[in-house]
């Protein structure tokens, strides 16, 4: 289609892999409206959101499957966007101008005469996805001052004529990427966060489906924001499911000068006509694709934390790299407790300078002494925090949030800097590039251990976007670093997994995503993970049993499977593993080195659950001859294997039913490993399995 017809329609489609995305806009011109979302083809027959009967004690737009609503045209039923004027009034009211774009893209034109406001709706369906990314530009083209009071970026109609099943995840520290649902009649649902960062209590995600059909065609919905953000849900009288994604603003309206603009950040849609699991898929082959060039396999670490803590010194990393090369471990990160007054989590932070107490002979010795085995080395920093008794604190006490007069809350011993300020963001950028340049780092981990509680800058300089001004100056940070140190891995943490979200997915190269590591609590954890987050974003490591958080007990080789689902790396104190456990280690790290590739580019399934007898995750690879299954036994082990029981089976899927795949001497038809299942046994000793399958 040429760009004038294309600039005439009112009406386009979107095509990614193998869904659709039509938008409409109709004669009246005040909205754009869905067509309908799905397969291909799915836009060719009446819309399943489309409606215009009656709407009595409503206005049509309540009842129309806006794609961007103001308060204008949802007066009741929830606007995307509220401004207000300089004089307190409401109700921006818009009509559409123009369009442009192809099949990949498009951009669509509002304007309101009253307040000069002009708002861009702009959507992305990447090739080779099944995502579409919707966000908007908004621009005061008036004289006067706007102010900004919700800001989504989208909203999604998803057709529930059943009711609505929401699928959403709830944590806290420790114990992130809680899996739950609720069945959504009517009215409304929400999750956010107001912490300055996507948190640990919700992930900015979200899947919806109809009742009817719990295992058919599902949509998802994701937030590309490292700030405070809201998704709401909700379900209106005639079955209509609308989700509401976007920033989320907690210290009050932003302002909007003549002449300014304010790009809102990527909400991503996705759909899938195999339920929640199809659905992590379309999220996985995404985020690989945000990956780009970066998907690489990701080296085995081993991170000192849980075997050190504070007291990280020369010696006892040095005996602790030591025995991790010998594992096979790649990479040796050191982290928090390596840098000046940080003997304990009350000092230090900002002041980023190796301790020479802690490393006598100098920490390029130190480095080089790491890397002389045979081992890449990382380095832990928080570099957005401070801690009040350090230096960098001491001569600039104006660049935390604050509030002018009032104390400052303290947690976890330490205030945030203020990465907004221009002057924060350069000492934050040269801190990190200079630790990268003057000494020999492959890997970083960031860390952020504390959210957003003042609202304010000491100065007091009147009313500033500060979650905007930080996630934006983070993002930059992120993207200069990898730009200028390509070589660098970057794991993004924050206390866990409390930053989280599409937009650290596209700068960061692995996520922390709890500190919890106990078997069966990781278990679960990961489990909800891999629903929102591709195996190359989960960084997992095997640590010492009982766990601090989770005591239940499991095998080595439970904790070493476990930690293979993503990228795998060893926090236990392992001075003290015996030689048989060592041995054992080499051997799971040399197996996860055979099968890495699959996991990090392999179609995922995720098999039961982690409150179900069977829990598995089945890998298969891109050209279908390999399939990886990790499974873990989720019951008691006292009495397993006592009584009379027939084995656990997986059923795996996607694979060809009239193939025959083989497990050593073993062989199975694809059709009997679909229906019926790939057994394993579980016995006190063996609670876990690593199972390779070669297709025939
Ligand atoms: C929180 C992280 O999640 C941990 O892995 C560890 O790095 C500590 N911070 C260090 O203070």
């Amino acid at each position: 289609m040429n760009p004038n017809e294309w600039a005439r329609q009112r009406s386009w489609t979107l095509r990614g892999a193998s869904t659709e995305y039509t938008v409409a806009v109709p004669e009246h011109g005040r909205w754009l409206e869905l067509v309908a979302w799905g397969p291909y083809g799915v836009s060719d027959g009446p819309s399943p959101v489309g409606y215009d009967g009656p709407t009595p004690f409503l206005t049509s737009g309540d009842a129309a499957p806006i794609e961007y609503g103001t308060d204008a045209a949802r007066p009741f039923a929830g606007p995307d966007l509220v401004v207000e004027t300089a004089n307190g009034g409401r109700r921006v009211s818009w009509g559409y101008r123009e369009a442009t774009g192809d099949e990949r893209s498009l951009a669509v034109t509002f304007a309101d005469p009253v307040t000069g406001l002009r708002a861009v709706v702009r959507y992305e369906m990447p090739a080779g996805t099944d995502v579409v990314r919707r966000w908007v530009e908004l621009t005061n083209d008036g004289e006067t001052e706007l102010r900004l009071v919700r800001i989504g970026s989208a909203g999604f109609c998803v057709p529930t004529p059943h009711g609505a099943r929401l699928s959403y995840q709830w944590g806290q520290w420790a114990q992130e990427f809680q899996l739950d649902q609720v069945d959504l009649g009517h009215g409304g649902f929400t999750v956010g966060s107001a912490q300055g960062v996507p948190g640990h209590l919700y992930v900015p995600w979200l899947a919806v489906r109809d009742q009817a059909e719990p295992d058919g065609p599902t949509w998802g919905m994701a937030l590309a924001w490292t700030g405070s953000w809201e998704i709401t849900a909700d379900r209106d009288t005639g079955g209509l499911t609308r989700v509401r994604v976007g920033r989320h603003l907690p210290d009050g309206p932003l302002d909007l000068p003549p002449g300014a603009s304010l790009e809102l950040p990527v909400a991503a849609g996705a759909y899938s006509p195999d339920g929640l699991g199809g659905l992590a898929r379309v999220w996985h082959d995404y985020q690989r694709q945000l990956a780009g060039e970066r998907l690489g396999p990701r080296p085995v670490l081993y991170n000192s934390w849980e075997a050190t803590y504070f007291s990280v010194d020369a010696e006892n990393q040095l005996a602790l790299a030591r025995i991790a090369a010998d594992l096979g471990v790649e990479t040796f990160v050191v982290d928090d407790g390596w840098f000046v007054g940080r003997p304990d989590d009350h000092g230090g932070l900002g002041d980023w300078t190796p301790d020479p107490a802690k490393f006598p002979a100098g920490f390029d010795s130190f480095v080089a002494d790491v890397r002389a085995l045979g081992l890449n080395f990382g380095l832990w920093v928080e570099p957005e925090c401070v801690s009040p008794r350090s230096r960098l604190y001491a001569e600039h006490p104006d660049w935390v949030y604050a509030i002018e007069g009032r104390p400052i809350t303290p947690i976890r011993n330490q205030y945030l800097l203020d990465l907004g300020r221009p002057e924060v963001a350069e000492f934050v950028h040269s801190t990190v590039d200079g630790l990268l340049r003057r000494h020999d780092i492959s890997y970083l981990k960031w860390d952020f251990n504390r959210p957003r509680t003042e609202p304010g800058r000491m100065a007091g300089t009147g009313r500033v976007d500060l979650d905007g001004a930080h996630v934006a100056n983070l993002h930059r940070i992120y993207e200069e670093l990898r730009r200028d140190h390509p070589h660098v891995v970057i794991e993004a943490c924050a206390g866990g997994g409390a930053r989280t979200d599409l937009a650290m997915a596209a700068r960061s190269d692995v996520f922390w995503p709890s500190d919890n590591t106990g078997p069966l609590d990781r278990l679960a954890i990961q489990y909800g993970f891999l629903h929102a987050n591709a195996p190359h974003l989960l960084s997992s490591w095997v640590t010492d049993s009982p766990g601090l958080f989770d005591p239940r007990p499991r095998s080595l080789a439970f904790r070493f499977v476990l930690a293979m689902a993503g990228v795998l790396g060893i926090g236990a104190d392992i001075r003290h593993w015996s030689a048989e456990q060592r041995t054992e280690a080499a051997a799971w790290i040399a197996r996860y080195k055979e099968i890495r590739e699959i996991v990090m580019h392999g179609t995922v399934h995720l098999i039961g659950g982690p409150d179900q007898p069977r829990c598995a995750v089945q890998y298969t690879s891109p050209d279908a001859a390999t399939v990886v299954v990790l499974a873990w036994h989720t019951g008691r082990l006292d009495g397993t294997g006592l009584l009379p029981s027939r084995p656990v089976r997986l059923p795996l899927r996607g694979l060809d039913p009239a193939a025959g795949y083989r497990h050593g001497e073993q062989h199975y038809s694809g059709a009997h490993l679909g229906a019926v299942g790939l057994p394993v046994q579980w016995t006190p000793t063996h609670d876990a399995d690593l199972i390779v399958l070669h297709r025939a």
